[in-house]
């Protein structure tokens, strides 16, 4: 997994920035183990980033530990994450967690200026829930202080 973080890191970095094309990013798998399946598409017409989850669970754990790497389009003094769930085309969760505060700088990675690129293998904290079996769609934002959009991902989630 680590080699395909680089991988697709150094591929981001070479890949053309030239946005007239309208082509969709690759779809990533997040985890594929058991009943659980997560994947997810770069819905940031300008870049490409990699994330995975070392274990995938239908009860999901308080403690999960991820990898993520990606190149900052912005700075990141203060970073949040916005988080809107729906199954079958309906509004089911939205949510919004601040991961970098200026005050409550969760993550090393915070602060970081645009054009740099972070890598993040560690764990993250999240409120320990079960996932109902289903299929569910994710629209995930990441973004900082001024609304500037820092990534942004579309994810499917299959639990049976
Ligand atoms: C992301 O959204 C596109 C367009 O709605 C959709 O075709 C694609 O399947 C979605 N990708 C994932 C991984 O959910
Ligand atoms: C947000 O906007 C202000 C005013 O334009 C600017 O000074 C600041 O650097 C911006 N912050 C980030 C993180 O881009
Ligand atoms: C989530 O936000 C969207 C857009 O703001 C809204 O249309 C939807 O009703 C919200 N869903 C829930 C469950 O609050």
């Amino acid at each position: 997994m680590e080699g395909f973080m680089v991988a697709l890191l150094i591929w981001t970095l070479i890949s053309p920035t030239s946005s007239s094309n309208s082509k969709a990013w690759p779809t990533h798998t997040v985890c594929r183990e058991g009943n659980l399946e997560v994947f997810y598409q770069s819905c940031d017409p300008l870049q490409d980033f990699g994330f995975s989850a070392d274990q995938c669970s239908k009860h999901l754990k308080p403690k999960l530990n991820i990898r993520f790497g990606m190149i900052l389009r912005e700075d990141i003094k203060e970073l949040f994450l916005d988080i809107a769930l729906f199954t079958k085309g309906s509004s089911i969760l939205n949510f919004s967690y601040p991961i970098c505060e200026e005050d409550l700088p969760k993550f090393s990675f915070c602060g970081r200026r645009k054009g740099e690129q972070i890598y993040y293998a560690g764990p993250i904290n999240n409120p320990g829930f079960e996932i109902f079996e289903g299929e569910y769609q994710v629209l995930l934002e990441l973004y900082n202080e001024n609304r500037s959009t820092v990534a942004c991902a579309n994810a499917t989630i299959i639990c049976s």
